[in-house]
C-alpha cells in the first residue's frame, strides 16, 4: 500500500484499486480531488476500482450536516458520471482556526469558529477495514 499527496501521483498503472481522499472546503470538494480524477478519468473508468472518503463536516452543527456533506459531495461526484465508486465515507473534519492558512485567515466567521474533531475513528477504521474486501469481490473475474 502506498500513500500520496494527490497532486503527486503521476500515473496509476501498476496499481490494483484507489482510495481517494479530500477534503470540502467552503462548500466545494478540494480542487486536488478534481483535478486527480479529471488527470486520471482514462484508468479511473476502466478496471481500477476506487473508494472515495471526504473530510467535513465541522464546527457545532445542527445535526444535520453529516447529510449535508453527503449531499454535496454527491453533487460534485455527478460531475464525473463515469466514475463509479465502490464505497463512499465521509469521515467528519477536523478544525482548528489557530491553524487557517490565506486566504482563509482573512474571514471572520471562520476565525470566530471553535475548534473541533468530529471524526469518528472507529467508524473510519471499521469502513476501511473493509474496503480490502469489496476491492476484491469488485475484481472482474
Ligand atoms: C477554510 C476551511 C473551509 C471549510 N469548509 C468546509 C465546508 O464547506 N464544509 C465542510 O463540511 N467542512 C468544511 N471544512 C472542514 C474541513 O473539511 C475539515 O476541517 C477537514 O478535516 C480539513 O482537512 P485538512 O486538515 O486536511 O485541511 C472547512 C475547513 C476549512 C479549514
Amino acid at each position: 500500500m502506498e500513500l500520496q499527496p494527490l497532486r503527486n501521483v503521476r500515473i496509476l498503472e501498476g496499481y490494483s484499486a484507489v482510495v481517494l481522499g479530500a477534503p470540502l472546503y467552503m462548500f466545494h470538494w478540494h480542487k486536488d480531488a478534481h483535478h486527480f480524477l479529471s488527470q486520471h478519468r482514462k484508468i479511473l473508468s476502466g478496471n481500477l476500482p476506487v473508494a472515495i472518503f471526504a473530510g467535513g463536516p465541522f464546527g457545532e452543527g445542527d445535526g444535520n450536516e453529516w447529510h449535508e456533506v453527503r449531499v454535496k459531495l454527491d453533487s460534485e461526484l455527478a460531475k464525473f458520471p463515469w466514475l463509479t465508486p465502490i464505497s463512499i465515507k465521509i469521515v467528519g473534519g477536523k478544525f482548528d482556526p489557530s491553524k487557517l492558512r490565506f486566504p482563509y485567515n482573512l474571514i471572520p466567521a471562520l476565525k470566530k469558529m471553535p475548534a473541533s474533531d468530529l471524526r469518528d475513528w472507529a467508524a473510519i477504521r471499521a469502513w476501511a477495514s473493509n474496503l480490502a474486501a469489496q476491492f476484491l469481490s469488485d475484481l472482474p473475474q
